[in-house]
């Protein structure tokens, strides 16, 4: 059975570039964005959702994708982000709640 492909826009400083890949392809959307992007510094904790190093942006998210769980909420409440579209790209699965997002991810 085929995997449906997934296609968000990443911007960052400025370019944006349509991803494409499909479900499972990574862990997460931190290690895609880091290992496609080339992100130094990016998600140094691997991926526990304690370091808030992956920050992004995440408009037009869908399904589960949109809520924030497990450390997701504490991290980002305890670094001072309250805005919904402030997600930390590690607790992201890559899913179908992705296609056709825009994640921008964020100077820290
Ligand atoms: S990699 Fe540390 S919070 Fe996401």
């Amino acid at each position: 059975m085929a995997t449906k492909k997934i296609q968000f826009t990443v911007v960052e400083n400025d370019s944006s570039e349509l991803v494409e890949t499909h479900q499972g392809s990574f862990p997460n959307l931190m290690y895609l964005l880091r290992d496609t992007f080339g992100l130094d510094g990016f998600g140094e904790c691997g991926g526990v959702g304690r370091c808030a190093t992956c920050l992004i942006n995440a408009e037009g998210l869908t399904g589960n994708s949109t809520l924030k769980e497990r450390n997701e909420p504490a991290t980002l409440l305890k670094m001072g982000y309250q805005e919904q579209s402030t997600r930390l790209s590690c607790q992201l699965y890559i899913t179908p709640d992705l296609d056709g997002a825009t994640i921008t991810i964020l100077d820290l």
